[in-house]
C-alpha cells in the first residue's frame, strides 16, 4: 500500500515522486487545534460591533404569510432590524434563478409565499443573540395555509428530465425485454428510502462584514472559490472584492457546497446596517433551507439464467423533489456500473411534495440506489440457492456494463476475498434464522458490494520554495473533517521533494488558487494533483538552475537525470552527488522559486476508461427475537480505492461511511407530520444517527490497487464509498437473522416482530 510507484514524467519534468510523505499514517495536522478549541469555525468569529441575526421559520408547509408583527419585534430592546419580503433590499439575481453549475432556487424573502415548513420568512437582527431570538418570536406570524402535499405516495409521478445535478435521467444498454424474456427466473422487488438530513455537527453559519465595497464572509464551504463567485453574483460585485474564509468545517456532506438564502439575508443586513452580522442556524433549522437527501421509491427487476447470471437488470427509481425545484436523488445510477449484464435499463420519475429542495448528500444516488440493488441481489441469491458472494462473483463485470469500456483498475475480486476471509464468511448457512448467540439473540450475516465513481474536477495550486529550504503551498481546499489539511499537505510535500514538516500549507480561503470542490470523493485526487504539479514545477525550475550552473555538482547533468527528495537535488544514479535547495537558491541570489500546477483529468482518459472505487462489506447483526431490536455487532469492509495517501485518514473516512450505512439501514429518517408538513423530529434526539454504542466493531481494509490511468497520483477517493454496500449488507444480515425481509429503510423493530 505504501510502496513507491514511479511518477510518469509530468508537465513539470518528473524530478519528484509520490511516496516519501504520502503513504504515511500522519495524524491530522489540525487535530490539536480542534480538540483544544483554538480552531476558528465560522461562528467563532466576533468582529467589533457585531450584530446577531435569527430568522423566523414558516410553521406551515404551503400557503403564504399574511401578517408579521414587525412593530412588536422592532420595539423589542436591542432589535435593530426586521427584514421581511416588504423591505428586503434587492439582490442582483432573483433567488428563483439558478447561479452556477450547482445552482438551485433558494429562499431569500423574495415574496410572502411559503413552499415548505422551515422556510425563512423574516430575519431579525439585534445587539444580542437573545434579543434577536425574542424579536423573531414576537413576529407571531399569521398565514393563509393550504393543505400540505407531503404524502409521497399520494402525489403524481412524472418523468424526470434530469437527476442529481443534471445527469441523464434514463440510460439503457441492450434489449431489456429480450433479456427478461430469456431469463429462467425474474426477481422483482420494491424498496423505499426516506428523507435524510445532513446534520453536520456544525450547523450552517455566517459572519458577514462589509468594508466599503469589500465583503468579508466567514462561512463553512466545500467549494470556496466557486462559491465566492456565486455570492459575488448575487451582489453584482467583482469576485476579487469578496473574501470567503472557511478554514474549518464541522462536516459538510454536500450541504455546504452551496449558497443558501439565509446567508444572503445576513450579507444584505450587514450592508444595510454598516455593521458585521452573524447568523448560526439552530439544529431544527437544519431541516429546511439547506437541502437534504430526498426520499425514493425504487423498483428493481433482475432477469437470471439457470446458472444465476444476469440476463437483464432494470432499476426504476422515483425520487422526491420540492414543489418548485428539480433535484432528484439519482438512485438508479447506482446499478449502471457494477454487475455484468447484456441488458440494463435505468430511469427516474419525479414526485413533488411541499418540502425544501433535496440536494447532494454524501453518496447522492449511490447510497439509496445501492441499498436497493444490494438487497435485491441478496433476495435473488436466496431464490437461486446460491451464496450471496458466489452470486456476485458469477456476475462480476470485467468491463464497465454501462459503456463496455475497460476499468482504469478494479480490485473488487480481492476486496471480496480479503473481506470474506477477515469476516469469516465461509460456512454461512444459506437459510435464514439458523444462528443464535449465547444470549439467545438471532444472529445473521449479510454482505453487499460497494462502488463509487473516481471523478476529478478542476483545481489549481501555487508552490513556493524559500531560501531556507522550507516551502509554502496555496490552494483553497476545504477540510470538512476528512483530513484534507493533512493528506493534501503530504502530497504537496512530495511534489516539492521535501519533508512535510518543512511545509506551510495555506488553504481554506478564497484569495488562494481555486482547489475546486471538496465533494464527489474527488478532492484528494483533484487538489492533490494540482499541489503535486505545482511543487514539481518549482523543483523543475530549481533543477534548471542547478544543471546550468558550473558551480553546482549537478552541472551538465541532463534534466531527466536529476531527482529531488528531502530538500535536495541529486543525480538519479548517484545520490551522493547533489546539493540542498538552499544552496542552489543562494548561489542564484533568489529568495524563492515559485511553481504552479493544475489538477484536471485528460479528456482521453476520461472517455476511454471507467473509473471507480470498489469494495465489499460484510455485516453481522444480532436481533432480539422478542423486541425486534437490531444491533450491528460486526462490520468488515474491504475497499480498493487506488493509492492511499494517508492510511489512518482513509481508514477514518471508510469507517465513517460504513457507520453512516448503519444509520441509513437502521436509524436515519425525517418524519413529516401529514397535517402540517412539518418535520416532527428536527433535532438530534428524534433524528437518530449512530453513536458509539451503536458501533461496536467496524473494520476497514484497504486493498492494494495501482491505477495508472485515474490520475498521475493513482488516487481515487474514499469519502463516500463506505455507505454503499453497507446498507444492503446490514439489511441482508437482518433478513438472515430473522427470515423477515424489510424493504423500507430504515428497518424498524416493529418490522421484525409480530
Ligand atoms: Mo458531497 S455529497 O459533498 O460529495
Amino acid at each position: 500500500m505504501s510502496d513507491v510507484i514511479p511518477m510518469p514524467v509530468g508537465p513539470a519534468g518528473g524530478h519528484v515522486r509520490l511516496g516519501s510523505n504520502a503513504g504515511q499514517s500522519m495524524t491530522r495536522r489540525d487535530g490539536i487545534a480542534k480538540v483544544t478549541g483554538t480552531a476558528t469555525y465560522a461562528a467563532d468569529n466576533r468582529p467589533d460591533r457585531l450584530l446577531h441575526a435569527v430568522y423566523a421559520s414558516a410553521s406551515i408547509a404551503r400557503g403564504r404569510v399574511t401578517f408579521l408583527d414587525t412593530a412588536a419585534a422592532e420595539a423589542h430592546p436591542g432589535v435593530v432590524m426586521v427584514m421581511t419580503p416588504a423591505n428586503r433590499p434587492p439582490l442582483a439575481i432573483h433567488p428563483d434563478e439558478k447561479v452556477g453549475m450547482f445552482g438551485q432556487k433558494i429562499e431569500a424573502l423574495q415574496d410572502d409565499g411559503v413552499r415548505y415548513a422551515g422556510q425563512p420568512i423574516a430575519l431579525v437582527v439585534a445587539e444580542t443573540l437573545e434579543a434577536a431570538a425574542e424579536g423573531a418570536r414576537l413576529l407571531a406570524p399569521r398565514y393563509e395555509a393550504l393543505p400540505p402535499r407531503i404524502d409521497i405516495d399520494a402525489q403524481p409521478r412524472f418523468e424526470a428530465e434530469t437527476v442529481g445535478f443534471g445527469f441523464p435521467a434514463a440510460h439503457a444498454v441492450g434489449d431489456l425485454e429480450a433479456g427478461l424474456a430469456a431469463a429462467a427466473r425474474v426477481v422483482e422487488r420494491d424498496y423505499v428510502t426516506p428523507a435524510q438530513y445532513h446534520n453536520a455537527l456544525e450547523p450552517h453559519a455566517i459572519v458577514a462584514e462589509w468594508q466599503g465595497d469589500r465583503l468579508i464572509i466567514d462561512t463553512p464551504n466545500q467549494a470556496i472559490v466557486m462559491m465566492r463567485g456565486v455570492f459575488a453574483a448575487y451582489f453584482d460585485m467583482p469576485e476579487e472584492n469578496l473574501l470567503l474564509r472557511s478554514p474549518y468545517l464541522g462536516g459538510g456532506f454536500g450541504s455546504k457546497a452551496a449558497v443558501w438564502g439565509p446567508q444572503l439575508l445576513v450579507i444584505l443586513a450587514a450592508k444595510a446596517l454598516g455593521r458585521p452580522v452573524k447568523l448560526a442556524l439552530r439544529r431544527d433549522q437544519m431541516f429546511g433551507p439547506v437541502s437534504h437527501r430526498g426520499a425514493t421509491r425504487q423498483k428493481l427487476r433482475l432477469g437470471l439464467d439457470a446458472e444465476g447470471r444476469l440476463t437483464a437488470l432494470e432499476h426504476r427509481a422515483a425520487a422526491v423533489g420540492s414543489s418548485f425545484e428539480n433535484f432528484f436523488e439519482p438512485a438508479g445510477r447506482a446499478s449502471e456500473n457494477l454487475y455484468a449484464t447484456p441488458a440494463m435499463a435505468m430511469s427516474h420519475e419525479g414526485i413533488r411534495i411541499d418540502t425544501g429542495t433535496p440536494g447532494a448528500m454524501r453518496a447522492p444516488g449511490e447510497a439509496s440506489g445501492s441499498a436497493a440493488l444490494e438487497s435485491v441481489m441478496d433476495e435473488a441469491a436466496f431464490e437461486l440457492g446460491l451464496d450471496p458472494l458466489e452470486f456476485r462473483l458469477r456476475n462480476y463485470a470485467e468491463t464497465d456494463p454501462a459503456t463496455g469500456n475497460p476499468f482504469s483498475s478494479k480490485a473488487l475480486r480481492e476486496c471480496y476475498a480479503q473481506g470474506a476471509a477477515r469476516f469469516g464468511w465461509a460456512g454461512r448457512p444459506l437459510q435464514p434464522r439458523q444462528m443464535r448467540d449465547a444470549a439467545g439473540l438471532l444472529t445473521g450475516w449479510g454482505m453487499g458490494t460497494a462502488i463509487f465513481p473516481a471523478p476529478m474536477f478542476q483545481a489549481t495550486a501555487r508552490a513556493v520554495l524559500r531560501a531556507d529550504g522550507s516551502a509554502v503551498v496555496e490552494t483553497a481546499a476545504a477540510d470538512m473533517g476528512q483530513g484534507a489539511w493533512t493528506s493534501l499537505a503530504q502530497i504537496a510535500a512530495d511534489g516539492l521533494g521535501i519533508d512535510v514538516s518543512r511545509l506551510e500549507f495555506r488553504s481554506g480561503s478564497s484569495d488562494l488558487p481555486d482547489a475546486g470542490v471538496a465533494g464527489g470523493s474527488g478532492h484528494t485526487a483533484t487538489a492533490g494533483s494540482a499541489l503535486f504539479n505545482a511543487g514539481a514545477d518549482a523543483v523543475a525550475k530549481l533543477a534548471e538552475l542547478a544543471t546550468k550552473d558550473p558551480a553546482s555538482p549537478l552541472f551538465g547533468a541532463g534534466n531527466a537525470a536529476v531527482v529531488a527528495r528531502d530538500g535536495r537535488l541529486m543525480l538519479a544514479d548517484d545520490e551522493s552527488r547533489g546539493e540542498a535547495y538552499e544552496d542552489i537558491l543562494a548561489r542564484a541570489g533568489l529568495d524563492l522559486i515559485e511553481g504552479h500546477g493544475k489538477g484536471v483529468r485528460g479528456e482521453a482518459e476520461a472517455q476511454s476508461r471507467a473509473m471507480f472505487s470498489h469494495g465489499a462489506v460484510f455485516a453481522e447483526v444480532k436481533v432480539d427475537p422478542d423486541l425486534g431490536q437490531v444491533r450491528v455487532s460486526r462490520l468488515v469492509g474491504a475497499f480498493a480505492a487506488g493509492r492511499i495517501i494517508n492510511p489512518k485518514l482513509a481508514d477514518s473516512q471508510l469507517k465513517g461511511g460504513m457507520i453512516w450505512g448503519i444509520g441509513f439501514a437502521l436509524q436515519e429518517e425525517a418524519i413529516h407530520d401529514p397535517r402540517t408538513g412539518r418535520p416532527v423530529n428536527a433535532d438530534l434526539a428524534g433524528y437518530h444517527v449512530p453513536v458509539n454504542a451503536d458501533v461496536p466493531h467496524v473494520e476497514a481494509i484497504t486493498v492494494h490497487e495501482d491505477d495508472p490511468f485515474v490520475n498521475t497520483l493513482g488516487v481515487k477517493g474514499v469519502g463516500e464509498i463506505g455507505i454503499t454496500g453497507t446498507v444492503g449488507a446490514i439489511a441482508n444480515a437482518v433478513w438472515h437473522a430473522t427470515g423477515v425481509r424489510v424493504r423500507r429503510f430504515p428497518i424498524h423493530p416493529e418490522d421484525l416482530i409480530g
